[in-house]
């Protein structure tokens, strides 16, 4: 690894330094103690607590069931297992959209009770009051524009977001909105790669980008999807690092036999 800048302990302003370096920031879910000290050996920048874990760990359709206390749960597990990475947890479906006061008392519920070290929400001009409102708390904010799983129901299907110029335009034009109310970086989902570049370039702030295309700052891939434990899940920009959903029913099976053969445990395994 040659990174310009060696960071001891990732923090918003050294995603903001790498922003300017021109080194991309490397960005991954985790839900868990184990993965979380996995994926932080690893080297990865940032680690989302994201509310798909109310996908990937508890199997449901959308992100729209998970709680507040259980988006809590797991960020304490992931925290506990963190030396270096920015800890990012997102504020789940129903604990902002309905005032700024409840959003900041939302916020400060995760940064005391978790030790993570920042929060993201989804939407652009209907969320910059409660922005406004847990930056002044002292608490740093990412925003997450694009496709946003919170508002699943209202879009009707998981496509490409602003791909037509009206909608486009909004998006430059809330990120510069995020941007102004304190936000220190905004995850774009699933919108044209040109679109991308044009919102990266126009902001100070790092864009984080998941199926937005190369010129964004940084990237981010749900953690069950880019193993490969969830095989089902084959988007376009989707890149698999490993099996594990061949690799895993392997072993089990493999250990099933030893213990059905007698094979396991053997003498030296044994006390
Ligand atoms: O919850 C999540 O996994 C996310 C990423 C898709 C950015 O918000």
């Amino acid at each position: 690894m040659s990174y310009l800048k060696e960071f001891k302990k990732i923090t918003t302003q050294s995603l903001q330094i790498m922003k300017k370096q021109g080194e991309k920031i490397s960005m991954l879910t985790c839900y868990d103690f184990s993965m979380a000290k996995l994926l932080d050996q690893s080297g990865v920048d940032v680690l989302l607590v994201g509310d798909s874990a109310s996908n990937v760990m508890a199997g449901h359709e959308t992100t729209l069931p998970i709680t507040l206390e259980q988006m809590i749960y797991h960020a304490q597990c992931v925290v506990r297992g963190t030396e270096r990475a920015l800890v990012l947890v997102d504020l789940p479906f129903g604990s902002y959209q309905s005032n700024s006061e409840i959003a900041l008392s939302s916020a400060i519920r995760i940064m005391k009770e978790t030790g993570a070290h920042a929060i993201k929400l989804e939407g652009g001009q209907e969320v910059l009051d409660s922005i406004k409102k847990i930056v002044k708390a002292g608490i740093p904010v990412m925003g997450h524009l694009g496709l946003t799983p919170q508002s699943i129901y209202q879009f009707g299907s998981y496509g490409v977001r602003a791909k037509e110029e009206e909608e486009a335009n909004l998006l430059v034009e809330e990120a510069k909105m995020l941007e102004e109310a304190g936000c220190f970086g905004v995850v774009l989902e699933k919108i044209p790669a040109d679109l991308a570049k044009k919102v990266s370039e126009s902001l100070h702030i790092p864009s984080i980008g998941i199926g937005a295309g190369k010129h964004c700052d940084g990237q981010v891939l749900v953690m069950h999807d880019m193993l490969g434990i969830n095989t089902e899940f084959k988007p376009r920009f989707l890149r698999r690092y490993l099996n594990l959903g061949e690799l895993i029913p392997q072993a089990v099976k493999n250990y099933v036999a030893d213990v059905k053969n007698q094979d396991f445990p053997n003498e030296a395994e044994s006390y």
